[in-house]
């Protein structure tokens, strides 16, 4: 495969093509992550949700634009390595147990490898590998102190964890906004890089991140099915009068729009489990890429192993 690519870059080195290159590559990637995010019908929207935290938390810190753009890649595709993690772990609804959460805490160094040859992984390796690593050394999968965690990781880990603590879990609801920032403030400089939770902090007071809590895209907030409770996902090509299904007990809803508030209606009726099938929102996507890739400099992207 990595032949493949070296032939195709040798045979269209022009800056034109390489940026072309990189684009469908990077959707490749893309599209990788929403497998991994289809395989939990609770997590919906939760790379979008950190891809866009991450990216107006860099701005705020000030980084340049060729940084914020990759935070923002490295947000989208930081959970890459789950693809290792059985289902039955990754949706398990009670409380893991010690070695299912080993486990699950080899996520960041199973993607590592995983992206160890791809052509763009060095721009989303640090985001992958070490978003789980903590300022105190309690991390995993290196047990870094703060100084040796890059910035990309820093500015994921609490995004991450800031969106698991507001989102909804088969075992708990949402928490309060107020009782997650209180946690950050106590935990900035311990689980959290102090400089970047105060930017988050400030952006969550400010109330800039209240368009993406709750939502999967720029204005389509996340639908609960009101029947079971998991993520009902809207695509960015959908319309009023679509009908969407919920992934876990395959209730049909009609989707609703009034003065661009969109709302789900059950419709009373059941799909067929086999007529359910996830499906990646390739206009989000390509949006994500298109709006990132044209920041990074040509000599940054594609990087072909030897
Ligand atoms: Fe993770």
């Amino acid at each position: 495969m990595l032949r493949w690519f070296q032939q195709y870059h040798a045979q269209r080195a022009l800056p034109d093509d390489t940026g072309q290159l990189s684009k469908d590559l990077l959707a490749s990637l893309m599209v990788m992550a929403w497998f991994v995010e289809a395989k939990d019908p609770y997590t919906g929207g939760h790379l979008w949700r950190v891809s866009r935290y991450a990216n107006l938390v860099s701005k705020a810190g000030g980084l340049p634009a060729p940084d914020v753009a990759r935070v923002t890649l490295g947000g989208f595709l930081h959970d890459l390595g789950k693809v290792a993690i059985p289902d039955a772990i990754l949706n398990k609804t009670g409380k893991l147990d010690e070695s299912e959460f080993e486990i699950i805490q080899t996520h960041p160094a199973a993607g590592g490898r995983m992206l160890a040859g791809h052509p763009l992984g060095h721009l989303v390796a640090a985001a992958v590998e070490l978003h789980h690593e903590r300022p105190d050394g309690r991390g995993y999968p290196h047990g870094l102190s703060a100084s040796m965690i890059p910035i990309d990781a820093a500015i994921i880990g609490i995004c991450d964890a800031f969106d698991a603590m507001t989102s909804l879990r088969p075992y708990r609801k949402p928490m309060p906004l107020e009782k997650v920032l209180a946690i950050l403030r106590a935990e900035a400089g311990k689980q959290f890089n102090q400089f970047w939770c105060n930017h988050f902090l400030a952006l969550a007071e400010q109330g800039e991140l209240d368009a993406i809590m709750g939502h999967s895209d720029d204005g389509i907030p996340l639908h609960i099915c009101p029947h079971c409770g998991p993520t009902v996902l809207q695509q960015s090509e959908n319309k009023a009068g679509d009908l969407l299904a919920c992934g876990v007990c395959h209730s049909e809803m009609m989707l609703c729009e009034q003065d661009k508030h969109w709302s789900v209606k059950p419709t009373g009726k059941k799909v067929a489990p086999a007529a359910w099938q996830p499906k990646a929102d390739n206009v989000l996507i390509k949006r994500m890429i298109e709006d990132s890739i044209s920041h990074i400099p040509m000599e940054q992207l594609i990087r072909f192993s030897r």
